[in-house]
């Protein structure tokens, strides 16, 4: 074992930060990163930190995880201060839109759907997708999903990957909860069969939880990549960045300290 994280705390506190903050996204961002309270500029990122481990955080409420090193690396190589905000995954589109921040790292999928309303960086990762059950679930297959409920995480290539899973193959009840961390406690608690998740996050789960799980073979998805909105003057340097974290290591080096199998 050795994942850099805990389970339990992650969802405890993004319970009580749900709780605590609402929907807040609001408050003055920087656009494109205008000068912050330091001489230094601001990059105003988003995320939806309840997808270890790409962004969780540590029970002093710290962001961490591989998307939270990436982003501080990209952020240091520009030469900005870097700002995070929390929030629901499917707020984060609508957030980059009305330009309420300067850029997206959320384990996000450049899909040519949200290509028509945000624009992506180079991709810096590549997962699949996989259905987690209870350890003694007799759900091994695609096949056995007939009739389950299965649950998946709001505005994610899951929920729409599900949704055509159920209408090409196999006939189930599909539930979307806003909350990644929440659709574990779902299937804890008997409310749903099975979750639907990335790979790398459901590894994670699986193995904190003693569950079990197999992988979705319908779907390639794409990789994850930085989203901006429209048009962002970031794009450039950012993927410049992330071409020098992979040139140099960097980036393979983040991907064993977070992404190593078990
Ligand atoms: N990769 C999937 C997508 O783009 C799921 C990402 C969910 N990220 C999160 N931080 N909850 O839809």
């Amino acid at each position: 074992m050795s994942k850099k994280w805990n389970l339990f705390s992650a969802v405890a506190l993004s319970a009580i930060v749900l709780t605590a903050c609402g929907t807040d996204t609001t408050g003055s961002t920087a656009k494109n990163g205008a000068e912050g309270s330091s001489d230094k500029k601001v990059l105003e990122m988003a995320t939806s930190a309840d997808f270890p481990p790409f962004e969780s955080r540590d029970t002093a409420g710290n962001f961490e995880g591989f998307d939270i090193d990436l982003a501080n690396y990209i952020a240091d190589e520009m030469g900005y201060e870097l700002k995070i905000q929390d929030m629901k995954f499917d707020g984060l589109i609508g957030a980059l839109q009305s330009d309420r921040v300067d850029l997206v790292l959320s384990g996000m999928s450049a899909t040519d759907k949200r290509k028509k309303n945000v624009d992506f960086s180079i991709e810096y990762n590549r997962s699949g997708e996989m259905f987690i059950t209870l350890k003694d679930s007799d759900i091994q297959t695609l096949e056995d999903l007939e009739g389950k409920t299965v649950g998946v995480q709001l505005g994610t290539i899951q929920e729409d990957g599900a949704n055509k899973i159920k209408e090409d193959t196999v006939d189930f009840e599909l539930k979307a909860v806003d909350n990644a961390n929440i659709l574990i406690q779902e299937l804890l608690s008997n409310r749903i069969d099975v979750a639907y998740m990335d790979k790398a996050v459901a590894q994670g789960y699986i193995a904190e939880q003693d569950l079990a799980g197999f992988n979705d073979p319908t779907t390639s998805s794409p990789g994850m990549a930085v989203a901006f909105p429209k048009g962002s003057d970031l794009i450039k340097e950012v993927n410049a960045a992330i071409e020098k974290a992979e040139e140099s290591g960097k980036l393979q080096e983040l991907k064993d300290k977070w992404l190593s199998e078990e």
